[in-house]
């Protein structure tokens, strides 16, 4: 079927071809060796953009995060996280199958964990029982939470919170461009508040593969050998790292455009009658739960696939939407006319 419509995840983009002639003119070397120019100038672009002393290119922000968590905590101690966090929901267990740690989930209604519960959850306290707590995790934009973009008061005042009580604080930020971009501040009023910084090139911003951590010279340093130890050092990561920079220097500001249609596709639904979730502070993502009668989710995703639209469930008959740049206004108008459609069925 011709123009299959893909709203399962802003990863599904494919680099265009302005994107596909950078890669072709990469300059590129052996990585290991600190010799790739393309990475180089990915990391030094990308430091100064995070204003964080360092950068390195990671494969997966789930590799990301864990190279964070494994340079900042040591086996036995414990992490502060959301409970509908990324790192603690979907990356396999990492942090505490390889980086040890003891993840405390915390409740984050709106995206982020209330700052009180901070200092009740700790257990850095000296008691001999108790895995100390080093590490404060926070997701910004919150994915599972529908997108949400926390608001950089609330987000400073909890990382302040981590930061206090001496933890190291984390930044899954593997969208945190979409929330600099709907509240409108430099994405530095963010990562000031953090110790380390994961994000995204591979959603978004629309580079084929990729990640960035992003903290103080030391720590990308430690990150770097643990990167190694994993198995994630690269050769000619040059052909990769060009179209990392080029999404870098060219897509965060068309991001408003993800969130307008993700808002056009909100209404959309709403007006025919579809569940659709209210989310405070909406980016590039749209949440509904299908009517209680139909019990077979893959069926409905199945029936939407059909009409050439392609969607994702998080379970418990909650749909996901997201938008991205391989998404036009017209295709908004006809996935919603689609998602109403095969409910009505
Ligand atoms: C909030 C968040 N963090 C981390 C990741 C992991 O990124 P990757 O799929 O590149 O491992 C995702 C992926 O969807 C995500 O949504």
């Amino acid at each position: 079927m011709e123009n299959i419509i893909d709203l399962r995840s802003d990863t599904v983009t494919k680099p265009s071809k302005e994107m596909r002639r950078v890669i072709s003119s990469a300059l590129v070397g052996d990585d290991i060796y600190g010799e790739d120019p393309s990475s180089n100038a990915l990391s030094k672009y990308t430091a100064e953009l995070m204003g964080k002393e360092d950068a390195i290119y990671t494969c997966s922000g789930t590799m990301g995060n864990l190279l964070s968590f494994l340079t900042a905590g040591q086996h036995g101690e414990s992490l502060l996280a959301g409970e509908n966090a990324h790192v603690w929901c979907s990356e396999v267990g990492g942090l505490s199958g390889v980086a040890g740690l003891c993840p405390y989930p915390l409740t984050d209604d709106e995206g982020i964990p209330k700052v009180e519960d901070i200092a009740k959850a700790s257990r850095a306290d000296g008691n001999i029982h108790h895995p100390d707590t080093t590490i404060l995790t926070l997701e910004n934009t919150h994915n599972y939470r529908g997108g949400i973009a926390v608001a950089p008061d609330r987000f400073a005042a909890v990382a302040r919170e981590g930061k206090r009580l001496g933890f190291h604080v984390h930044l899954d930020g593997a969208r945190i461009f979409n929330a600099s971009v709907l509240h409108k501040v430099n994405v530095k009023v963010f990562t000031k508040e953090v110790d380390s910084v994961q994000f995204c090139l591979s959603k978004g911003l629309g580079a084929p593969l990729g990640s960035m951590l992003c903290g103080t010279h030391e720590f990308i340093q430690k990150a770097k050998k643990w990167r190694k130890r994993l198995g994630g050092g690269q050769r000619q990561l040059g052909i990769v790292a060009a179209a990392g920079l080029y999404a870098l220097q060219n897509n965060i500001d068309r991001l408003v455009e993800d969130h307008e249609n993700a808002a056009i596709l909100f209404e959309l639904l709403k007006k025919g009658g579809v569940a659709v979730e209210n989310v405070l502070n909406m980016t590039n993502m749209v949440f509904f739960l299908l009517p209680e009668d139909i019990k077979d989710e893959k069926e409905f995703l199945n029936d939407c696939a059909k009409h050439g639209l392609l969607l994702n469930t998080m379970g418990a008959g909650r749909v996901r939407l997201v938008t991205h740049l391989d998404v036009s206004r017209k295709d908004i108008e006809r996935a919603a006319e689609i998602i109403i459609g095969v409910l009505s069925e």
